[in-house]
């Protein structure tokens, strides 16, 4: 039997829809792209370039038809400015709002700056989106949120304690989400993403995520550092199930599924000691010789939470949302990509 996703998709590709991604040019936003347009979709793309790259759009393009390419539309734009919001919703029926600065130790350097790209320019684009008429508005939450909570899984409605101004900023977007819902009766649906990764995740800079940080460095003989005991686990998401569930949520008809919050993972939880262990066997299975003794600890991170794992069941009930890759599949698919870009 075919899943809903499939399902979706050659419905997409018979009845092709007018898509709005924020954040095109980054990590989620490019792979968002990518699937959208070789779904024969429209496509328009808002990004300023903060943390996203001219690259990531240019291989998009050199994966996709001409034909495919020329249904997109990029603006250079800002989502804490207003009007760049206005321009980029016109006409769209569904918007993948991922645009933000990432990181907590980002928001922990930097709270004014996060919280401009994150609270400012997120409450733009409700309002340019809401104003646009758009079918839905799909939102980048995180895991974050479940802050201090200490139970395990994470499951929606349990929450705790931020523990870091970024974790504030996607909270607060969620309390918007809601609120645009309840007061204006505006579809609103926010995904909560536990660690995601998979090609075209920058692993470069002071902010950048472990594994595209971790592979990049083994594979140009530098050391593996690991802040903590390596105990710390994590629920790491492939970046083909965080487009599945883009998909699934923004063009879901259940009233049921509507204005709702769900978790964006496996459902699985690995130690970054294993992670460390799982990246560097794919590799070597890559003829990539990996020249360090072994990973450097560090101490534990400010404002990191020790363990993660989500419960999917809710996401699975009502978006009929199926995991397509565990981290193990992620891991064999990505790395040859890292090897072509960073060896
Ligand atoms: N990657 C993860 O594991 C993860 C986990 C939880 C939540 N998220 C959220 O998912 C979204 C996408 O993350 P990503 O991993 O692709 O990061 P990314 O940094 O690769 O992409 C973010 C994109 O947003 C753009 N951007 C930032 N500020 C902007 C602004 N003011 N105006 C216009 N564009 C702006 C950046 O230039 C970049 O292209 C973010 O909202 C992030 O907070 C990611």
């Amino acid at each position: 039997m075919k899943s809903k996703y499939q399902l979706l998709q050659e419905q997409l590709l018979k009845e092709p829809k007018t898509w709005l991604i924020t954040g095109v040019a980054g990590f989620i936003g490019s792979n968002l792209l990518e699937t959208l347009l070789k779904l024969n979709q429209k496509v328009t793309g808002l990004d300023n370039f903060a943390t996203g790259y001219q690259h990531n759009l240019d291989e998009v393009q050199s994966l996709v038809t001409p034909e495919q390419w020329s249904n997109f539309t990029f603006i250079e734009g800002d989502v804490r400015d207003l009007e760049h919001c206005q321009r980029a919703c016109q006409g769209v029926d569904y918007v993948l709002h991922q645009a933000a600065l990432g990181s907590v130790p980002r928001s922990i350097a930097d709270p004014i700056t996060s919280n401009g790209a994150n609270i400012t320019g997120f409450l733009n684009m409700l309002v340019a989106a809401r104003d646009a008429k758009v079918k839905s508005f799909t939102y980048a939450a995180s895991s974050s949120t479940y802050g201090d909570h200490p139970a395990l899984p994470k499951v929606e409605e349990n929450i705790g304690k931020p523990l870091s101004p970024y974790a504030v900023t996607k909270y607060v977007n969620e309390l918007y989400a809601d609120v645009f819902a309840k007061t204006y009766g505006f579809n609103c649906i926010g995904l909560r993403y536990f660690n995601v990764f998979g090609k075209r995740q920058d692993p470069n800079g002071a902010y950048a995520a472990v594994i595209p940080k971790w592979t990049a460095a083994m594979l140009q003989g530098k050391q593996v550092f690991i802040n903590g005991d390596g105990e710390t686990s994590r629920d790491f998401c492939y970046i083909a199930n965080t487009v599945q569930m883009n998909l699934l949520a923004a063009t879901t008809t259940s009233l049921e599924a509507k204005n709702q919050v769900y978790n964006v993972a496996v459902g699985d939880r690995t130690a970054l000691n294993s992670l460390y262990l799982a990246i560097k066997s794919e590799l070597q299975k890559l003829q990539v010789t990996i020249t360090h003794e072994g990973p450097e600890y560090h101490e534990f991170r400010v404002g990191d939470v020790r363990h993660s794992q989500a419960d999917i069941s809710k996401a699975k009930k009502l978006l009929g949302y199926r995991p397509s890759h565990k981290i193990s599949d992620g891991i064999r698919e990505s790395m040859p990509w890292y090897k072509r870009f960073f060896a």
